[in-house]
């Protein structure tokens, strides 16, 4: 096969992380016999430096004409700047907009190796394996914005707005999941005390009553849903929410396996290239210092083989090899707990290796 596959490191770790994934996609490609072709283009703080733009049209161009899209990171405190008149953050957000990638996969899968990595006992979070379908182009995030008035009476608004055709076809996608899982779908809202979230209740509740009866099917409110997540995190299969919500119960549920270093995502839409990118940042306290761990990205390489080439076998072995790398003991800082470890460039060639057999 051959594929065009558009890199978009970006800033901080970005680039380092995105480097490994690469590699792994090379060894992938060799021992499969594929021909990807990878082109770099500029997105985040770095595009801003360089153009003052976080996304560049040429960028833009490239990830339409792409096949699938993998992303590192953007943003950091050198453009953190409250009153700057842009962020490296709308560089990702209108990307995401630009290609309709509506529904954001993100699978909390623990690995074995790990289970004593995270701060949660092993006894709570055995068992768990949870995909999350966070809606990724609507909500809070992208309602009008802005600000009034001048000194002590000024004030700033960002109204959250969900349409029904917004809803239905999340709540499908992620039905459709569940089907191919465990059956069960958990909708995540603040439907007693939002309107748009009772919009998405009710919706929600038709399209799943209509098209999905087969589907076990319960609503959890959000500030209970961050608690049940650490207390009996193997009960849930599916959980699909907005876009605020899922942004911030992933990062939470990220402690199950015990890192955001191995947290993976999937952005698609209904037709295109899908981007491929871990649910971390960029990271900065670490930037430069090549001890991030790559496993997300790597990861997340292995979720672009799936889901936009089609190359499921190819994907496995990625995962395997990960699998394999924990295995053998092999940990970045983060996932060490204290132990030894190693950095992101020897963690990447551990993986690489394993591909390449
Ligand atoms: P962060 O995710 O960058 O980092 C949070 C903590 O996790 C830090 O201590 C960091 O060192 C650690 N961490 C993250 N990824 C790691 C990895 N691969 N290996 C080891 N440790 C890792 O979140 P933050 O510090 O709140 O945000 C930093 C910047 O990143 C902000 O500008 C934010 O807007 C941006 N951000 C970007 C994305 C994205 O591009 N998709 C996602 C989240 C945050
Ligand atoms: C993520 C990030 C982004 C988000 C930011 C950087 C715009 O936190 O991908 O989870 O909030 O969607
Ligand atoms: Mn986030």
């Amino acid at each position: 096969m051959k594929a065009n596959i558009v890199l978009l490191p970006g800033d901080g770790i970005g680039p380092e992380i995105v480097l490994q994934a690469q590699r792994v996609l090379e060894a992938v490609a060799a021992r499969f016999g594929h021909e990807f072709e990878f082109s770099s283009h500029m997105i985040g703080g770095v595009a801003i430096d360089t153009c003052g733009d976080p996304l560049p049209q040429e960028t833009i161009a490239a990830c339409r004409n792409s096949d699938a899209i993998l992303l590192g990171a953007v943003g950091g405190p050198k453009w953190d700047d409250p009153s700057a008149k842009t962020r490296p953050e709308a560089g990702l957000l209108k990307i995401r907009k630009e290609l309709g990638l509506f529904a954001n996969l993100r699978p909390i899968r623990l690995f074995d190796e790990l289970l004593d990595a995270s701060p949660l006992r092993r006894e709570i979070i055995e068992g768990t394996d949870i995909l999350f379908l966070r809606e990724l182009t609507g909500g809070i995030y992208f309602g009008e914005s802005g600000t009034d008035g001048n000194g002590q009476s000024e004030s700033a608004y960002q109204s959250m707005v969900y349409s029904v055709s917004e809803v239905e076809r999340i709540v499908r996608l992620a039905a459709k999941a569940a089907q191919g899982r465990d059956n069960r779908l958990t909708s995540v809202d603040k439907a007693n005390v939002l309107e748009p979230s009772r919009l998405w209740r009710r919706v929600a509740a038709r399209v799943m009553e209509e098209e999905f009866p087969d589907v076990k099917y319960d609503v959890v409110l959000v500030d209970a849903m961050a608690m049940h997540l650490i207390n009996r995190p193997s009960d849930f299969d599916v959980v699909v929410t907005g876009n605020m919500f899922g942004d911030i119960l992933t990062d939470e549920a990220s402690m199950l396996p015990g890192s955001l270093g191995m947290l993976p995502s999937a952005s698609l839409g209904s037709d295109g290239p899908g981007l491929y990118e871990p649910i971390h940042g960029s990271a900065p306290d670490i930037a430069g210092e090549g001890v991030a761990n790559p496993l997300a990205t790597i990861l997340a390489s292995a979720m672009l083989l799936r889901h936009s080439l089609g190359l499921e076998d190819e994907a496995k072995v990625i995962e395997v090899a990960v699998q394999s790398v924990l295995a053998d003991g092999l940990r970045t800082h983060d996932i060490a707990r204290g132990n030894a470890s190693i950095g992101t460039e020897p963690m990447g060639s551990a993986v690489v290796e394993r591909v390449s057999v």
